[in-house]
């Protein structure tokens, strides 16, 4: 049995780190607040941007995620996130001599600049416009140019329990389908992004990069017809491309998970459809 180490224990971690504690790993969950961890895990207070709070970490940690996500917006709050907490934490495992065989940080498909709706591997060049995707890609190379064996896993717009963001929207008439061509949008569920970290955990030989998109690419105003028929709504309003592109906006592209499920990893929700349905169902 394994002990894990969840730095950034939050919506993720935490669904991640109750599977793994059910099945006997030790878990400790490292957030600042730690009042909302359940149970089953190990709380460890810590704050990844003070060296000093990362001084005596759980000790002989075999496994590592790092699934800290920037409580702001702004450029710095996401160097401090995805660059310099991750530097703080690979010093810290470095200087206490743990000897960690497999580090997973949760990236994001954001590195990705394409906006055309291309396909997009992880072969694919990274050249994002954004400081969000330059500070992950930032981010990715300290974690895959460590010493540890390491993956990092570019997951796409997370949805689930508690985050129905698109639902809302339906619900309250303030989705809007843009004219024109297909806007393509890449999704995963919550519990997914969970149940891929813990098989890409238990790979003998893991890849060193995933991206973690469920199989379908879907337009937009796809997801948001479909979602308006489930609640019996009347379809989205159109309105002129130019007029209903936000900060937002989905940045148009089609993420390919080919090499996730070569790897062997069944998705619980293939499609946005089994995701939201089942979401719609606990709402009812
Ligand atoms: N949201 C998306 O659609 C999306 C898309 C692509 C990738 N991702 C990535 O997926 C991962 C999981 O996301 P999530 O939804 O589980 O995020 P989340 O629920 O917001 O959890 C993030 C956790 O990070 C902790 N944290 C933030 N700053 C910290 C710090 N300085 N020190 C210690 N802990 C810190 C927060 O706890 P405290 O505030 O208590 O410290 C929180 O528990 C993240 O890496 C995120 O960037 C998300």
């Amino acid at each position: 049995m394994a002990r894990v180490l969840i730095a950034g224990c939050g919506d993720v971690g935490a669904e991640l780190g109750v599977r793994l504690a059910a099945e006997g790993h030790t878990v400790w969950g490292l957030r600042r607040r730690c009042d909302t961890l359940p149970p089953s895990l190990h709380p460890f207070p810590a704050d990844l941007t003070q060296t000093d709070t990362l001084r005596a970490l759980p000790p002989a940690l075999d496994v590592v995620f790092y699934t800290a996500a920037p409580s702001g917006s702004s450029a710095d709050t996401y160097r401090a996130t995805y660059v310099d907490g991750i530097r703080h934490l690979l010093a810290a495992l470095e200087a206490q001599g743990h000897a960690v065989r497999r580090f997973i940080f949760t990236s994001s498909t954001g590195v990705y600049g394409q906006t055309s709706g291309e396909w997009v591997d992880e072969t694919s060049p990274t050249e994002p416009e954004h400081f969000s995707g330059k500070e992950l890609l930032l981010g990715e190379q300290l974690v895959l140019n460590s010493t540890l064996p390491a993956t990092a896993v570019r997951l796409a717009g997370i949805y689930g329990p508690g985050r129905t963001r698109l639902i809302d929207s339906v619900r309250q008439g303030t989705a809007v389908c843009p004219d024109g061509p297909p806007v393509y949008t890449n999704r995963i569920h919550r519990d997914d992004c969970a149940g891929v970290l813990r098989h890409i955990m238990h790979l003998a030989r893991p890849d060193r990069l995933y991206i973690g998109v469920d199989d379908e690419p879907a337009d937009q105003c796809e997801v948001l017809r479909w979602l308006a028929l489930q609640l019996g709504l009347p379809p989205p309003r159109r309105a002129p491309a130019t007029a209903s592109r936000t900060r937002s906006t989905p940045s148009n592209k089609r993420c390919n998970n080919r090499n996730l499920r070569a790897a062997g990893y069944v998705f619980r929700y293939p499609t946005f459809r089994e995701g939201y349905a089942a979401l719609l169902n606990t709402m009812a």
